[in-house]
C-alpha cells in the first residue's frame, strides 16, 4: 500500500480487524453510535482512499463524485442496494460485501420468523405479560390455534445460499419444498417452480431475493392475491420487495394468515405502518444476521476486501467485478 491510506469508517465497529485497519491505515471512525447523515458522510469521506460502511450510509452517484480519492468501498453487509454499484464501476471503484458469512444465521431468523408467525408465538408472549393468563383460562380448547409447519409446503422466493439455507430447514421439519428464481437452480429435494405456480401452492412463502429493479415491488397486491388464502410471508431480504401496504390490506382481510418480517421499505418502520396494528404480524427490526460470531466475520471480510483493494489486487468479495474488466 503506498503511503498511508485514509480510511473512513461510517461506524465504531468492534474487533481485531478495526484494530489491525487502524494500525496500517489512517482511520477515522464517525464517533455516534446513529448513522452520519448525507452530508456528514460527503464531508467525512472527501479525502478518504477507502470507505468502510453499513448498509444504512447512501452511497450514490453524487457522493462518489464528492470524494475524487476514494479507490474502495467495502460495505459490511451482503446486500448492496445501499450502493450506486453503476456509479462506482464507471469511477473504477471496486465495491465490497460479505457473502457467504451471514447464510445460516440469516436463515435461522427466516425460520424463526416462520414458526413465531405459523405458531403465534409474540401473541403468546404479549398475552402473558398483559396478565390475561389467568386461573380461569388456565387452558383453553381453541386459545391461540396456530398453524402446523411439519408437512406444510413452503415456497422460497430466491434460491441463492440463504434460500437453500431455508430451504435445508425445511426439510428437516418434514416441509415440502417449492422454489423460483431468476436464474434455474436445482438442490435435491427442492421442486423449481414458477412463481405463478409456486404463489398458490405453498402454505409459507420466503422471500430471498436480492432487491433491484427486477425485484422492487415483486409481491405486490396481484401476486399477494393469488397466494394461498391463509398463507403465512416471510421476508428476511429487504423491504422493498414486498408492498407493505398491499400485504397489510391482505392481512387485515385475511387473504394472509400472518407474516414474520426483519426488513421494511422504510426503516425503521413508520410510527404509522399499518403493520404494527396488526397482531398477526411478527416483527423484528433488520436482525438477520445479527449473531455475535457472524457480525464479527462480516467486519472481518469488509477489512479483508477493503485492504486488499487498497493494496491494488482484486476485493475477495467483489459486488461490482465488471470493475475489473474496464479498460485502465
Ligand atoms: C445484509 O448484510 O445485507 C443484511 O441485510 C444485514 O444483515
Amino acid at each position: 500500500m503506498s503511503d498511508r491510506a485514509r480510511i473512513f469508517a461510517t461506524r465504531s465497529l468492534a474487533g481485531a480487524p478495526l484494530a489491525g485497519l487502524a494500525h496500517r491505515c489512517d482511520l477515522d471512525v464517525w464517533p455516534a453510535r446513529t448513522a452520519p447523515t448525507p452530508e456528514q458522510l460527503a464531508s467525512r469521506s472527501r479525502d478518504a482512499d477507502g470507505l468502510l460502511c453499513l448498509l444504512t450510509d447512501r452511497i450514490d452517484a453524487a457522493l462518489l463524485e464528492r470524494c475524487p480519492r476514494l479507490r474502495a468501498v467495502s460495505s459490511v453487509s451482503v446486500g448492496v442496494d445501499h450502493v450506486d454499484l453503476d456509479a462506482a464501476t464507471a469511477r473504477g471503484i471496486p465495491v465490497g460485501h460479505t457473502p457467504g458469512v451471514l447464510t445460516e444465521t440469516t436463515a435461522d431468523l427466516a425460520f424463526a420468523l416462520l414458526l413465531a408467525a405459523a405458531r403465534r408465538v409474540a401473541e403468546g408472549d404479549r398475552f402473558v405479560r398483559a396478565g390475561e393468563w389467568t386461573p380461569d383460562r388456565v387452558w383453553e380448547p381453541d386459545l391461540l390455534l396456530g398453524r402446523d409447519v411439519h408437512g406444510a409446503t413452503l415456497g422460497l422466493v430466491g434460491l441463492g445460499a440463504i434460500g437453500q439455507a431455508m430451504a435445508r430447514r425445511a426439510q428437516g421439519f418434514g416441509m415440502r419444498v417449492l422454489a423460483w428464481s431468476r436464474t434455474r437452480r436445482d438442490m435435491p429435494g427442492v421442486a423449481f417452480a414458477s412463481l405463478d405456480s409456486l404463489l398458490p401452492a405453498a402454505d409459507f412463502v420466503s422471500v430471498h431475493v436480492a432487491l433491484n429493479a427486477d425485484t422492487r415491488g415483486l409481491l405486490g397486491e396481484s401476486a399477494l392475491a393469488r397466494m394461498k388464502p391463509g398463507a403465512v410471508l416471510v421476508n428476511t431480504a429487504r423491504g422493498g420487495i414486498v408492498d407493505e401496504d398491499a400485504l397489510a390490506d391482505a392481512l387485515r382481510s385475511g387473504q394472509l394468515g400472518a407474516a414474520g418480517l426483519d426488513v421494511f421499505a422504510r426503516e425503521p418502520l413508520d410510527p404509522a405502518s399499518p403493520l404494527l396494528r396488526l397482531p398477526n404480524v411478527v416483527l423484528t427490526p433488520h436482525i438477520g444476521s445479527a449473531s455475535e460470531a457472524t457480525r464479527a466475520r462480516m467486519v472481518e471480510l469488509a477489512v479483508e476486501n477493503l485492504l486488499a483493494a487498497l493494496a491494488g489486487n482484486p476485493m475477495p468479495h467483489c459486488a461490482n467485478p465488471a470493475v475489473y474488466a474496464r479498460p485502465t
